[in-house]
């Protein structure tokens, strides 16, 4: 069965991959518990992205491996901060570790950017252990690039597994492989480790073992086509949908995998902590689950998952966007209408919340203003603004026709 992965990875890779070097593992949650074991010897530490997937760091903790975290940057398609890696690590640094395509991010990294990783992984002396699980779940512009690719630069060692692009993560079936023509993780005897390691633990099921080269080699092309086309179109409503949450926004649009990474903005809300209480609270009151980045390493953002049905996933974020705007902060603003005089009244509307005090034990309200120029911050929820005065002969509007009022509305977004 190792050379039917071995086959599979060497399709894109130039070099072929030995059977000898791959090992099937339980799924590939089971292929981080193995990496985070065998890197765990006294002293060493483990480089891991943030945001991140964070069976790494919990298998890390529990086999004594020191971690630490290198940033991912949202404001560069959640590229690795190259230069933040370089300063974390240090002589006892065994590997870094890359997800490719991005869970939680969304984001595809290019064969540039992996040949720069590559070449830090090189200046550093450590390998890079590369979590391609959701391999070829790449829809936008950039196309799935194996890290193995650059493995003549620095030893990779690749994780992958059936349950993401063959849809069946049930069926437990995973593997580790050195994607390494310069056979540095065989001659360090990693992959002895590896071998040895899971001799302790479990054994992927015999009989998906068995039908594993049929999975691998026989899959319909148009299998593939047709996920890839229902995630495509998924992330599409997820970005188009966020658009319309004034206090969530999205740095990168998902070009793959099936999550994405949202920052909530706080300062809009009223009466919500932070992430875990804004997601506690929609589950709560709307019944939307949405992961707290917090448990990923991002304080204050949130990981949207879109492989869900569509409608199921516009509907769950209509609700949040109903729970943000019920939660929406009241808004100061101050109009000023520059025409001198005290021509123009201005009105403000909005709605009360129960939480106002002068609205206190009576529901929603709604409030309504009146004054002069520059009205002050009015502490509501305003969903609505009139202004209204007196036209004067000389406005565009009112020629010939005397003195008029004016009358207007506007909808605050
Ligand atoms: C980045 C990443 N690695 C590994 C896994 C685990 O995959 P499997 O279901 O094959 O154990 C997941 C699953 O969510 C994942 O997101």
């Amino acid at each position: 069965m190792c050379s039917a992965v071995a086959a599979h990875l060497s399709r894109e890779l130039p070099y072929a991959v030995s059977p000898a070097d791959v090992v099937l593992t339980a799924g590939c949650n089971h292929a981080v518990e193995i990496m985070m074991s065998v890197l765990a010897s006294p002293g060493a530490n483990v480089l891991l992205p943030r945001p991140g997937y964070p069976l790494y760091a919990s298998r890390a903790a529990l086999s004594g491996l020191e971690f630490r975290h290198f940033d991912l940057l949202p404001d560069s398609e959640w590229e690795v901060d190259l230069a933040g890696v370089e300063a974390l690590a240090d002589a006892n640094t065994v590997a870094m570790v890359i997800v490719n395509p991005n869970n939680p991010c969304g984001c595809v990294y290019s064969r540039d950017h992996l040949a720069k990783i590559a070449e830090t992984a090189r200046k550093l002396g450590i390998m890079v252990i590369s979590d391609e699980v959701y391999d070829h779940f790449a829809f936008g512009s950039k196309p799935f690039v194996p890290m193995g690719v650059f493995g003549d630069v620095a030893p990779v060692m690749t994780l992958g597994g059936i349950s993401k692009r063959w849809m069946v993560p049930g069926w437990r079936l995973g593997w580790i492989a050195a994607t390494d023509p310069n056979g540095i993780l065989r001659n360090k005897k990693i992959i002895d480790s590896v071998i040895d390691y899971r001799a302790i633990s479990v054994d992927p099921v015999t009989f998906v073992q068995g039908a594993l080269p049929d999975i691998l080699a026989k899959t319909d092309d148009a299998f593939f086509t047709n996920a890839l086309g229902v995630v495509k179109k998924a992330a599409e409503i997820c970005y188009e949908k966020l658009k319309e949450i004034d206090c969530i926004t999205c740095p990168h649009k998902p070009e793959g995998s099936m999550f994405v990474m949202a920052k909530l903005d706080l300062s809009s809300l009223d009466g919500i902590e932070d992430d875990v209480d804004f997601c506690s609270k929609l589950a709560k009151e709307e019944s939307v689950v949405i992961c707290p980045g917090s448990g990923l390493g991002m304080k204050n953002w949130l990981r949207i998952t879109f492989a869900v049905d569509p409608q199921l996933l516009e509907d769950g974020l209509e609700r949040t966007k109903c729970f943000c705007k019920r939660h929406g902060k009241a808004r100061d603003f101050a109009l000023c209408i520059n025409r001198g005089g005290h021509g123009l009244k201005v009105y403000v509307k909005g709605l009360l919340k129960e939480s106002d005090s002068r609205q206190k034990g009576k529901g929603e309200g709604l409030l309504s203003r009146r004054g002069f120029f520059g009205i002050p911050g009015i502490e509501t929820n305003p969903s609505h603004l009139y202004v209204q005065g007196l036209l004067k002969e000389s406005d565009s509007a009112q020629k010939g026709k005397g003195k008029g009022l004016l009358s207007r509305q506007y909808k605050l977004s």
